[in-house]
């Protein structure tokens, strides 16, 4: 099983968001038995919430599931555990280098996924309120991100 950790601050606008829409796209392909997905945040505020309004709302609109999705906080041994790790903003990024103690291979930014996006970093809707923005940059990432895993892993 190839393994996704989407990360965040709080866990429960961006990284949520993309972990749903990346497993909706891992079963639109048939591919439940070989990619796995979760989310975590860097921040400890939000851990046991569901996924904020704005992202419940957008997903809603998009008929994809969030069922079941609480928010936690990342620990070190995620980055053993899962082989992509894919943080949204470059504070995120840099946090999980901190905490990778150097085994930071699996680590990526979301945009890197994005190269011709203005664009750097997924702006954080907690601050924004533009959850639309961050739903199309996460479903462009997300198929991106679904090629690359099916061309480096499976
Ligand atoms: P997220 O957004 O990192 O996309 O989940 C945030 C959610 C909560 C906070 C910050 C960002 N907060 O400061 O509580």
């Amino acid at each position: 099983m190839v393994s996704v950790l989407f990360v965040c601050l709080g866990n429960i606008c961006r990284s949520p968001m993309a972990e749903a829409v990346l497993r909706h796209k891992i079963v639109q392909r048939g591919l439940q038995d070989q990619v796995s997905v979760d989310s975590a945040g860097t921040g400890d505020w939000h851990i046991g919430s569901v996924p904020h309004e704005g992202t419940r709302k957008l997903l809603d609109s998009w008929r994809i599931s969030y069922e079941g999705m609480v928010a936690r906080k990342v620990v070190s041994q995620d980055l053993a555990n899962f082989d992509y790790v894919i943080g949204m903003d470059d504070s995120n990024v840099s946090n999980m280098r901190k905490l990778s103690g150097g085994n930071d291979a699996a680590i990526l930014k979301f945009m890197d996924l994005l190269p011709n996006e203005k664009l750097r970093e997924v702006p954080d809707p907690y601050f924004t309120g533009n959850f639309e923005e961050v739903y199309r940059l996460i479903d462009a990432g997300c198929d991106i991100l679904l090629d690359k895993i099916i061309e480096e892993k499976l």
